[in-house]
Formats: C-alpha cells, sequence, structure tokens
C-alpha cells in the first residue's frame, strides 16, 4: 500500500490465517462498530468467552482511555482491540497484564521497523509522541483465576489534520512518523503473536516469568528509571527519580521521604534531553 490510499478495511480472513493454532485469536470477534471494545469483552467475559477470545471493531463510538477520559477511534485509521486473558495471577499481579500487553505492542511495532518505546504504565510512543494506549478492566474471582479484559488502541494512518484540537500537540500515528500508510492487517496480526507469545510466557504467573516481564518492558521504557518524574494521583503530587519497577509491576520513585510504589497515576517526565522520548 502506498501514497495517500488507506486500506479500507480488515483483512478478517488473513488475520485468522495469521493466528491460527494460537490461544490468542482462537476466538475472533469483528464488528464495523461497537461503542468499545473492552466494553464488549467484559460482557463475552461474563458470559464464558474463552482466553484469547479478541473483540475488533473498524471504530468505536465511545471508546475509553484512562482516567475517564475518550479514545478517539474513526473508522479507517486506528486499530481498536481487546482480548480476554485469565491468566493464573495473584491479584496483585494482575496490573503485568497491561505490562505484558506494551510490551508485546512496543516488540511487534519494532519488527516492522518503528522505534517504538513505552511510558509506564500504558503508553505507547514514537517520536515523543503518543500513539497508542492500553486500558485493562480485570475482576477477581475469589478461588479462581482473574479475568482481564485488555484492550489497546493504536494510531496507525492518521494525518496530522485528522486529530480533534486538544489532541494535536500529543497525539502521533505509525503514518506521521513514518510518512507512510501502513497495512492495519499486517500490524495487528504482528501485535496479536506477539501479545499470544508474550502471554504463553507470563499467564502461569512465577517469580521468573515476572521478573523476565518486568525486564522486557524496562528494555522499552527508557522513563521508568533514573528519570526525573511527578506522579499526579489522588492525593498531592509526587516528585521524585524513577528507579524501577517492582515485582508487581508499580514505578518506583525515590522521593525525599523515601522510596515509593506508584500504582496507578499520571506521569509527568522532566523534558531534558532524550526523557522527553518518553
Ligand atoms: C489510554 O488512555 O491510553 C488507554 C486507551 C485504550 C483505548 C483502547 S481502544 C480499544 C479498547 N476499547 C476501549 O474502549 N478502550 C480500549
Amino acid at each position: 500500500m502506498t501514497g495517500e490510499e488507506t486500506d479500507s478495511r480488515i483483512d478478517k480472513a488473513a488475520l485468522r490465517k495469521a493466528l491460527h493454532g494460537r490461544i490468542i485469536g482462537s476466538r475472533l470477534l469483528y464488528f464495523l462498530t461497537l461503542t468499545s471494545t473492552n466494553d464488549h469483552g467484559r460482557e463475552l467475559a461474563e458470559d464464558g468467552w474463552p482466553e484469547g477470545t479478541v473483540v475488533l471493531s473498524e471504530e468505536q463510538t465511545a471508546g475509553k482511555g484512562r482516567a475517564g477520559r475518550s479514545w478517539h477511534s474513526p473508522p479507517g485509521l486506528g486499530l481498536y482491540v481487546s482480548i480476554i486473558l485469565k491468566p493464573s495471577l495473584a491479584p496483585e499481579k494482575v496490573p503485568l497484564m497491561t505490562l505484558m500487553t506494551a510490551v508485546a505492542t512496543a516488540r511487534a511495532l519494532r519488527d516492522g521497523g518503528n522505534d517504538a518505546v513505552l511510558k509506564w504504565p500504558n503508553d505507547i510512543l514514537l517520536g515523543g509522541r503518543k500513539v497508542g494506549g492500553i486500558l485493562a478492566d480485570a475482576r477477581i474471582r475469589p478461588g479462581g483465576p482473574a479475568d482481564v479484559v485488555v484492550g489497546l488502541g493504536l494510531n496507525v494512518n492518521h494525518r496530522q489534520e485528522d486529530w480533534p484540537a486538544d489532541l494535536l500537540e500529543r497525539a502521533g500515528s505509525l503514518r506521521m512518523n513514518a510518512g507512510r500508510t501502513f497495512d492495519r492487517t499486517e500490524i495487528l496480526a504482528r501485535i496479536l503473536i506477539r501479545v499470544d507469545e508474550a502471554y504463553a510466557a507470563a499467564r502461569g504467573g512465577n517469580a521468573g516469568s515476572d521478573a523476565a516481564l518486568i525486564d522486557d518492558f524496562l528494555s522499552y521504557c527508557p522513563m521508568a528509571r533514573g528519570r526525573q518524574v511527578t506522579v499526579i494521583g489522588d492525593g498531592d503530587p509526587i516528585a521524585g527519580e524513577s528507579a524501577g519497577l517492582s515485582p508487581a509491576g508499580a514505578l518506583r520513585v525515590v522521593t525525599a521521604d523515601g522510596v515509593r510504589e506508584i500504582h496507578v497515576g499520571e506521569i509527568s517526565v522532566a523534558e531534558t534531553g532524550d526523557a522527553a522520548r518518553g
């Protein structure tokens, strides 16, 4: 695919073929429009659909982002996908599924020559702009595996003029970064294959696999170590130097009062050198 052309729709048959025999994509549900693939994935999880079920929509009319924000989800330009996971993880380790999806996505983008970096916990950046995000919705069931609907939004073929004014400054896409369009089916297949591999390694949740996942995440996430960060959460902002992740995937920040473990919050990174890239 070249020039100004963008692909019209995702090629379901090609995607099914690429995912044949894998857990991720063992069920593949494709929609032209949904309010939110995460909401539909949650309904399916409640109805007992198996792990690996993938819900994919060409557009979302009420796509959800973190912290109650919306996710801009126009047809034909991005990828909007949710996956049902049922990992055997202790409840406090369930956030590792967000990191796992982020690592798999970064890896798939790098496989395709896109120099993606991660920003803890769930942002995917290219050229300093946010091109993707992950939103996980977990239910912990006493005595059973958690079920987690992990949703990924990726901006693929958006041009500068495709963004609403409030996103113009921060949002990017693969196309804006590389100066060419991308085949969304190919990108999605690469990502889901990488998620399948990463999930197979992480779903059992032992100390070794958790540590390997965290190491992988850190290798894609320069802001998680040695950067001046400010965390905006429920209480007062927390400022300090990032110092890696806890075994459960929390961000460690060394502050004047000691080391804090941050489980949720918006992080701003001091804009010095390449720190601004994530
Ligand atoms: C973020 O704010 O960074 C997370 C964005 C997550 C967006 C994706 S798009 C597919 C899935 N369905 C949703 O409603 N949200 C997620």
